[in-house]
């Protein structure tokens, strides 16, 4: 899983760099990716945040923690948080990161509306969630059919997460891409 998370040949297709441009992050914010695996993402977020911000890398899986952690040793990279999270609850600081990125991820999630409602109280008050996951049709990568999660299906675990939707990006050829915002009344606990 990990080789094939990490594989160079992923970029024809997942688009690393628009991705990241596209969330619009500047130097110095507080960030997160949760389901980071060894973060292919994780490390391209740090690089946009900058050294005076910083990147919460949420897994519940240690070996992937491990990857990400020889990854960040590697690389000299320290702007970079890993966390071992429930399959329910991303521990996140509370109140600290602009920006949670999901990526190929929700549809692994156990309880995904669960972890959703945590993620959602747990961000800046104008914090954004962004997930990108297959799209609900065959494509030439990407996991079987009946594991994938429909947006129409994220969309409505979202909302009752107390998460609105401001729009989507037509960015990737088999996945979609939403953002999505805390409505006003989600306070953070
Ligand atoms: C297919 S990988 C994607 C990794 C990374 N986002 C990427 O794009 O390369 C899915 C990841 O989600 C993680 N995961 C599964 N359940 C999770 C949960 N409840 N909370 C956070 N991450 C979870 C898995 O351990 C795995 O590392």
């Amino acid at each position: 899983m990990v080789k094939r998370q990490l594989d160079p040949a992923r970029a024809a297709w997942q688009k690393p760099d628009r991705v990241v441009e596209a969330l619009g992050l500047r130097r110095g914010q507080v960030v997160a990716e949760i389901g980071s695996g060894p973060g292919y993402f994780t490390l391209r977020l740090a690089r946009a945040v900058g050294p005076s911000g910083r990147v919460y890398a949420v897994d519940p899986e240690p070996a992937m923690l491990d990857a990400l952690r020889a990854r960040l040793r590697r690389d000299g990279v320290r702007n970079v948080t890993p966390i071992l999270g429930l399959p329910d609850d991303p521990l996140l600081p509370s109140g600290a990161c602009r920006l949670a990125l999901i990526v190929n991820a929700y549809h692994h999630f156990a309880d995904g509306p669960a972890l959703l409602r945590r993620l959602a109280r747990s961000l800046h008050p104008r914090g954004r969630v962004v997930n990108i996951d297959w799209d609900a049709r065959e494509t030439p990568v990407g996991p079987p059919l009946e594991r994938r999660v429909a947006p129409e299906t994220f969309l409505r675990a979202a909302r009752s997460a107390g998460l609105t939707l401001l729009g989507a990006r037509d960015l990737l050829p088999h996945q979609y891409f939403l953002v999505l915002r805390r409505v006003r009344d989600a306070r953070a606990t």
